[in-house]
């Protein structure tokens, strides 16, 4: 096969789709227009969702780009072969203009050509939508297939996780799809097939057949037109082309892995730690670049986009350490990657001078509390250790202890800005656990109590007493309750604030809540605004209030009276007010994010429609 570069790859492929009537559009931002339920753009398709759905696209109906995108669901397994935060997608669509009889040719034909990537089609193995209860299995792409060239032995029919794709965020246009791989090598048992993780197929291509839209209450329903979306990921595609074992061994990474070993020293596949230190830093310095450098550029804080910034600009610092990269290295490395895309991303050279300050600024910053964060872990496993000895002397038959403690993880997070994450790999490293649900208890006792000073002076979060602020008042009320009865009676409130347009909601769960389980949040709150019950305010003492099973907090002075209010038998609250009387005034509940708000905290933006 052919060795390809970045570049090569994305001309020819957008020049593919020019030649069949494609307009080439620019990638749009990182951060989602049109989709205020993720954080960033995850596929090419997700800025076109409003004309995939049907509005007209002033550059026609036959489109065609690469698409800078970011997925951060696998932060922590950055550093193996493949994981990458941000990815390019290539990628074509046609809005209700082509379907399945052009486009599985056309990629046949781009995949096979000689022109184009020339792989032997005996080499090439596709999968189909085979079927359910819903949809019939998708006998025309199977025949399509089989009729360009591809082998009958290598069409796999798959289930529905498998051959079914989107949407991106949690509403929006999805449908089944078929996916290409190329056979790397035989098959591990006569059974393996595409799903099989032997590394027999790699995923290449993607064409989505886009026929239906999601909507809010977790129906399809079908789009007045046909779509297609098609997505391939420019380094796997690069990396499988090329017979590399790992993305970080395309040209891609080839300037920034030079500036790397200049700094340190070292090289990228000397041993094991420092390879993966190399890729950490590859891919998260990468990342950064490009969120600091998008046209909406973000800078790292402690919320939504700039927290993930934050959490991935630290880890690399962390990983930077353990090949001695100096301070004021990220910078550095991020030039490379801005010379190696900026002909694609010219908003990254625009933006260099703006880039090199924050990384330097958060490394400066990171850098500092990391030093006083590694001396106490240090103390804290010693201290282990200690104990360990001193006990086992005494007691043949005592058990070491192998975690650091809830407290000493959370000291280590609120004096020294050291994240959890971050503790707990470190311990990992060397054999031992963090207890994740002590520190969850004594973040929760620290928030409590800084709640319980602010709690008087802004009555649960309420910023002011106009209209709007006070319907999400009593939604806030409404959400509060479905979470206990949908994910957990161990829910609580962790935070909130409210401002005209949308209600805020922190709140302890351990892992995110899934797709279903925000639907169903939704709809009971929905349920109980059309019901429309009444809201009652009493007034009580505090341990009236905790007798009657109140929630709220019980931290205040003894004796204390305190405002109470019951909203049908749906939430019983103490809080300060004030509150809409009943509860058909609401209108719609609509929950707009759900996503996390440090460890074990989930955070929910929701509004009134
Ligand atoms: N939207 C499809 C994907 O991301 C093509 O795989």
């Amino acid at each position: 096969m052919k060795e390809y570069t970045g570049q090569a790859l994305r001309e020819m492929y957008l020049n593919f789709f020019k030649e069949r009537g494609h307009k080439i559009i620019p990638s749009a931002s990182l951060i989602p227009e049109n989709d205020p339920t993720v954080l960033f753009t995850t596929a090419g398709m997700h800025p076109l969702v409003p004309y995939l759905l049907g509005e007209k696209h002033p550059a026609g109906k036959r489109l065609t780009d690469v698409q800078k995108c970011v997925r951060t669901g696998d932060i922590d397994d950055v550093g193996d072969e493949r994981h990458c935060t941000f990815f390019e997608m290539l990628g074509n669509w046609s809005l209700g203009d082509y379907f399945k009889e052009e486009m599985i040719p056309w990629s046949y034909e781009f995949l096979t050509g000689e022109k184009y990537l020339g792989i032997p089609a005996d080499k090439i193995a596709v999968t189909v939508f085979g079927g359910d209860e819903t949809l019939p299995r998708d006998d025309e792409s199977a025949s399509l297939w089989e009729k360009a060239g591809i082998k009958k032995e290598n069409i796999y029919f798959m289930p529905r996780e498998n051959n079914w794709w989107g949407p991106a965020g949690l509403t929006g246009p999805c449908g089944t799809d078929t996916e290409m791989f190329v056979i790397r090598k035989e098959k591990c048992s006569p059974t393996c097939n595409p799903d099989c993780n032997c590394g027999a197929f790699l995923e290449i291509w993607n064409d989505v057949f886009m026929r239906f839209n999601k909507t809010a209450d977790g129906n399809y329903e079908e789009l007045s037109q046909k779509n297609v979306d098609t997505g391939m990921g420019l380094e796997r595609a690069l990396c499988v082309l090329n017979g590399k074992s790992s993305v970080y061994e395309t040209d891609i990474f080839a300037g920034a892995i030079k500036v790397i070993s200049a700094l340190t020293g070292k090289n990228y596949g000397e041993n094991e730690e420092t390879t993966k230190a190399f890729r950490v830093l590859l891919d998260h310095t990468r990342t950064a670049t490009f969120m600091l450098g998008d046209e909406k550029g973000i800078v790292p804080s402690n919320t939504d986009q700039g927290y993930i910034l934050r959490r991935i600009i630290r880890r690399a610092v962390r990983f930077g350490r353990k090949i001695d990269l100096p301070e004021g290295s990220l910078a550095k490395i991020s030039e490379a990657f801005i010379k190696e895309y900026e002909s694609v991303y010219p908003e990254l050279k625009i933006n260099a001078e703006k880039i090199a300050e924050e990384l330097n600024k958060e490394e400066t910053k990171f850098n500092k509390t990391l030093q006083q964060g590694l001396k106490e872990f240090e103390k804290c496993l010693n201290g282990i250790e200690r104990k360990n000895a001193f006990m086992s002397q005494k007691d043949p038959a005592y058990i070491p202890e192998k975690a650091i403690n809830g407290k000493q993880a959370f000291h280590l997070y609120d004096t020294y800005g050291f994240p959890v994450e971050i503790t707990a790999e470190m311990a990992k490293e060397r054999g031992f656990d963090v207890d994740l649900e002590g520190y969850k208890l004594a973040f929760e006792e620290h928030q409590n109590k800084s709640k319980a000073g602010s709690e008087q002076k802004f009555a649960c979060g309420l910023a002011d007493h106009k209209e709007a602020t006070t319907k999400l008042h009593t939604a806030t009320h409404l959400l509060h309750s479905a979470l206990k009865k949908v994910c957990s009676p161990d829910v609580n409130q962790k935070g909130s604030n409210i401002t005209e347009e949308r209600l805020r909601f922190d709140f302890n769960l351990p892992q995110p809540m899934t797709a279903e389980q925000i639907q169903a949040v939704e709809d009971m709150v929905n349920s109980v605004i059309a019901q429309d019950l009444p809201v009652e305010m009493k007034e009580i003492t505090l341990e009236e209030a905790k007798a009657e099973g109140f929630t709220g907090l019980f931290e205040s002075k003894y004796g204390e009276r305190v405002k109470t209010y019951t909203i049908g038998d749906f939430s019983k609250e103490i809080c300060g007010g004030p509150h809409v009387e009943r509860t058909g005034v609401l209108g719609k509940f609509k929950i707009v994010k759900e996503q996390s708000s440090g460890s074990g905290v989930r955070r929910i933006k929701a509004i009134l429609e």
